[in-house]
């Protein structure tokens, strides 16, 4: 099956890769993408920052699902609101909903307990995504712009680590049911966007490594980002010396090299695009979408 395909019949995509290397952007991009596919999306984000929305062009989510266009949504998730809901879900009596919400044990569990939060972002994809979520829209795809603390391995493992320790309970109930979830290859794949420089690659290269040993699975798809352009205009009488198309060299050949390494160690399908002399919002999305869409319609079959 080709790339795209495949990415088009997940349930559910995570977005990941080092801080500040694109994530939000491409995840908007991927979400217009997959829209522009016939899929129905929901771009999930977990960052209590909010900026997801200014690169979808529409009114912070504030918790909400917002709308953004047809078939496209998008949510910021606060995970501590989904341990809430498992509660109520539980304790069908108000008054004592109220007592352990409030109850300092909860809020320590909810705070401390490693893995929960993972569990929480997760469970909530999961229902939007079979549509188990009351007043949701009806969604094909959850793109997950994954929180840029730690990487996206603990998100994946943590599950199933939490299901294996906990052996009872709702909480428990609900990570055995995430991990089963983004275990199925047919149901979930991951996304890892990397800058052609040296930490970032060897950062995506490690993430890789770790996922395949510690999860068994291989990411869908590389996404180098900000690459620097072949140097226009230099015709005969262009004679530019000067220092800034110096810089703007070396940058290029450094992302080439990395390119190269990657050609080396990364084995799967890779997008390249390229830093757009915009500096961000849904302008910078939309100038991105074509040649992203450009470039997951040429990636070939592995
Ligand atoms: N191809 C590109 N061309 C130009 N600017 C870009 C490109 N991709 C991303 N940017 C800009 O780079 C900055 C970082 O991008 P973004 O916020 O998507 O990264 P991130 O990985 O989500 O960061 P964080 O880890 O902080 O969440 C933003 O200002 C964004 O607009
Ligand atoms: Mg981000």
């Amino acid at each position: 099956m080709r790339p795209a395909d495949r990415l088009l019949q997940r349930r559910l995509i995570v977005v990941t890769g080092k801080g500040g290397v694109g994530k939000s952007a491409l995840a908007s991009v991927l979400g217009h993408s997959l829209v522009r596919r016939g899929r129905r999306t929901l771009v999930l984000e977990v960052d209590p920052r909010e900026n997801l929305h200014r690169l979808l062009g529409v009114p912070p989510s504030g918790g909400k699902i917002v709308r953004v266009r047809k078939d496209l949504y998008l949510q910021n998730l606060k995970p501590r609101h989904v341990a809430d809901w498992v509660v109520e879900q539980q304790v069908r009596i108000k008054m004592l909903v109220r007592r352990v919400l409030a109850s300092p044990i909860y809020h320590r569990f909810v705070e401390g307990a490693p893995g929960l939060t993972e569990i929480a972002i997760l469970g909530h994809a999961l229902r939007l995504a079979r549509g188990d979520l009351r007043g949701a829209p009806e969604i094909d795809t959850v793109v997950l712009d994954a929180p840029a603390t730690g990487h996206g391995v603990y998100l994946l493992t943590a599950p199933r680590l939490f299901a294996e320790t906990i052996g009872e309970g709702p909480f428990a109930r609900l990570a055995q049911e995430v991990a089963e979830f983004v275990a199925d290859p047919e149901a979930s794949g991951l996304v890892v966007v990397t800058l052609a420089e040296e930490m970032p690659v060897a950062e995506a290269l490690e993430l890789r490594r770790a996922l395949t040993e510690r999860f068994g699975r291989e990411p869908e798809l590389l996404i180098a980002n900000g690459l620097y352009p072949e140097l226009p205009g230099r015709g005969v009488d262009d004679n530019d010396e000067g220092e800034t198309s110096e810089l703007w060299r070396r940058r290029r050949r450094l992302n080439v090299r990395q390119l190269a390494r990657l050609d080396r160690e990364w084995r799967g399908p890779r997008i390249e695009l390229p830093l757009l002399p915009i500096d961000e919002g849904s302008e910078l999305v939309a100038a991105l979408g074509e040649p992203f869409d450009a470039a997951l319609d040429d990636l070939e079959e592995p």
